[in-house]
């Protein structure tokens, strides 16, 4: 395990099934039922303008549900932090952070590669509500620290970007946002609590699109972030209540059970890609693959440093033009062209004229979005058949 903690009594998987949830007192349901509700009736007026005031208990579902909770509490716990808060969507979190933290005026240091509508998010804020923002290439300190303003409130990082699997440092970058007073949020969705706890390196807040290898199954939509409890309460007391972007209870209740298989999906997510990689680099048509775990990768000593395995994530160019990688695409069987990742189905799907499409031609080349990188979210099926079927269509293009 990649920490600067000690471990906590019980391992990842055990908290993953056990933090948040217990049996039904009433009834001992193994499975604790799902608080469908969206309010809380009060014993007596006093006891609801107590609630009201501050004290403990439910009052409504966008201010807290029991079902949420239990989520909210597993994430923190596996993230190693005070608090969790759950959204609607990961833009629901990654809105109602930036949006929670930031006032107009401010200045935002970004990694050079984002999300395409984390990046279209950055740009209405700039354009609507003077919230400036600089991309960097965070490879080197030094580049860091000259893009340092003295307006600059938050350094927010995807580590590995996506959709180029660059890796950040995140001991660096949080101690020089430590030493500037600078608030460092990690999009942590690629990799996982299980496989990356940027909290114990000193970052300030986690967020995920749960959507992805928290649900695992392509069947929910969803956000969260963990952090200091002071930080989350202020989201959560703020653009969270305000604005309203929370989750429903039943998308909680298949977070809930996506959580009990994170450890062993993420195991076997990881040594599937590996392979693939593996496949892709040596294969004739491949132009270039981009995944951290290869120890070809400039990115590799990262892996070692800071992660418990580089997750799975590939992105690579098939020889030729834009065409070929297309043409490819539209070969493959098994492999689903869809956006997403993190499913337990492999996805393929092509960054520039799909999840970043958005993102100026410009900007995504300044990314190191080429118009032939082709982005693929290895599944856990049995590796042979994904590799065949990626052979077959890479044969199809030869
Ligand atoms: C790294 C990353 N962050 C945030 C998001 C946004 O999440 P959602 O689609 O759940 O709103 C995505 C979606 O693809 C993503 O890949």
């Amino acid at each position: 395990m990649k920490s600067k903690q000690k471990q906590k009594s019980y391992g990842l998987s055990t908290r993953a099934i056990h933090v948040g949830t217990s049996p039904d007192p009433q009834t001992g349901a193994l499975v604790p039922p799902i608080y469908q509700t969206s309010t809380f009736v009060f014993p007596t007026a006093e006891e609801g303008a107590n609630r009201f005031a501050g004290e403990e208990g439910y009052i409504y579902s966008r201010l807290g549900n029991p079902t949420v909770k239990a989520l909210e509490q597993k994430v923190a716990n596996l993230e190693s932090a005070e608090a969790g808060l759950a959204f609607g969507s990961g833009m629901a979190a990654v809105s109602a952070v930036l949006l929670g933290l930031l006032r107009s005026g401010d200045h935002v240091i970004c990694s050079r590669g984002l999300y395409g509508c984390t990046f279209g998010l950055l740009r209405d804020l700039k354009e609507r509500f003077h919230i400036d923002f600089t991309l960097c290439d965070m490879t080197q300190q030094d580049d860091l620290q000259k893009a340092i303003q003295a307006n600059t409130k938050v350094i927010y990082i995807e580590t590995p970007i996506n959709p180029t699997l660059e890796v950040i440092d995140l001991e660096m970058v949080a101690s020089v946002a430590k030493t500037n007073q600078i608030t460092t949020v990690v999009d942590n969705t690629f990799m996982t609590p299980f496989l990356q706890r940027p909290l114990e390196f000193g970052c300030d807040l986690v967020l995920h699109s749960a959507t992805k290898y928290i649900g695992g199954h392509g069947d929910v939509v969803a956000g969260i972030i963990a952090g200091k409890q002071e930080i989350i309460d202020h989201i959560r007391m703020t653009t969270q209540k305000d604005i309203g972007g929370i989750l429903s209870p039943w998308d909680a209740f298949l977070l809930i059970r996506g959580l009990k298989t994170l450890g062993l999906r993420m195991e076997r997510h990881t040594q599937n890609a590996f392979q693939v990689a593996r496949f892709l680099e040596k294969h004739p048509q491949i132009e270039s693959v981009y995944y951290p775990g290869l120890s070809s990768s400039m990115y590799y000593p990262f892996v070692q440093k800071q992660m418990d395995g580089a997750g799975g994530i590939i992105s690579f160019e098939v020889k030729g033009d834009t065409q070929s990688g297309i043409h490819f695409m539209n070969q493959l069987k098994l492999c689903k062209i869809a956006v997403s990742l993190g499913d337990v189905d492999t996805l393929i799907q092509h960054p520039s004229t799909m999840t970043h499409a958005i993102v100026p031609e410009e900007e995504r080349l300044k990314m190191g979005i080429t118009p032939g990188l082709i982005r693929l979210s290895v599944g856990i099926e049995d590796v042979e058949d994904v590799i065949a079927d990626l052979e077959q269509a890479l044969s199809a293009i030869e």
